[in-house]
């Protein structure tokens, strides 16, 4: 296992050379298939992933049976940090989008290294920080009552994820299926599919595969959020 995949994961990227090398004989790595459950929601949990390819699905099961995606991770992301945490099951259930290696950290391991370096502390809370503005922003998204508004506001989660910006243009480069994109905002298949046609016709959007611009994103999140 090489350190440079560690050096991508932003809690650690403070940390010297022989940090990388001391992190990565404490990590185990490990590969799951597109599609395959890593963490199952109400688990017990002792260990945290760092993601080094690939991307994951963090999801919640409704009490009729639906689920709800909380949020998507790709490389340089992780999870599985509260339960270690706190000590109590796992919060959600993480599964794989595609092809995903992931780096796994015991329990013991990560609280000494936390110790050890507390930038590492401060990396990990900025991103908690982040994922909980995320949350709020989510919640009042599906507090809408519209599911132009719900949907759009779900396209704007994502560009400010995984979108890459290029003057007022934003590019999401692979667009969530069609079940997880209606999972993420509250709504059916058919409205996602719905509503993109409306966006696409409005020219708000442009679509190309999973490929999705946003020609002039200020003016997108003007109007959705
Ligand atoms: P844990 O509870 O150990 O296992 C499930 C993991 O999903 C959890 O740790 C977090 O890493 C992750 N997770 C839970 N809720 C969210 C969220 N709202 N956004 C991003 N990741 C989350």
């Amino acid at each position: 296992m090489e350190t440079s995949l560690l050096k991508k994961v932003p809690i650690f990227s403070q940390l010297n050379e022989d940090e990388f090398e001391k992190i990565r004989m404490l990590c185990v790595s490990k590969k799951y298939a597109k599609d395959r459950i890593i963490l199952i929601e109400e688990d017990p949990g002792n260990s945290m992933f760092l993601i080094q390819k690939g991307r994951v699905k963090v999801s919640r099961m409704s009490d009729d049976g639906r689920e709800v995606i909380l949020s998507i991770l790709e490389s340089g992301g992780f999870f599985g940090e509260m339960s270690l945490l706190d000590g109590k099951a796992r919060s959600a259930s993480v599964t794989a989008l595609e092809d995903s290696q992931v780096l796994i950290l015991r329990r013991g391991d990560f609280l000494k290294l936390m110790e050890d370096h507390p930038q590492i502390a401060i990396g990990l809370l900025k991103e908690l920080a982040a994922r909980i503005r995320r949350s709020d922003t989510q919640i009042k998204s599906l507090s809408l009552q519209d599911a132009m508004g719900r949907v759009s506001s779900t396209l704007i989660m994502l560009a400010e994820d995984h979108g890459k910006i290029k003057e007022k243009t934003v590019m999401i480069p692979r667009i969530p299926l069609q079940q997880d994109l209606a999972n993420m905002s509250g709504t059916s298949r058919e409205t996602i599919s719905r509503v993109f046609k409306y966006l696409e016709d409005e020219k708000l959007i442009i679509r190309d595969g999973r490929k999705v611009v946003i020609p002039d994103y200020k003016k997108f999140r003007r109007m959705f959020s």
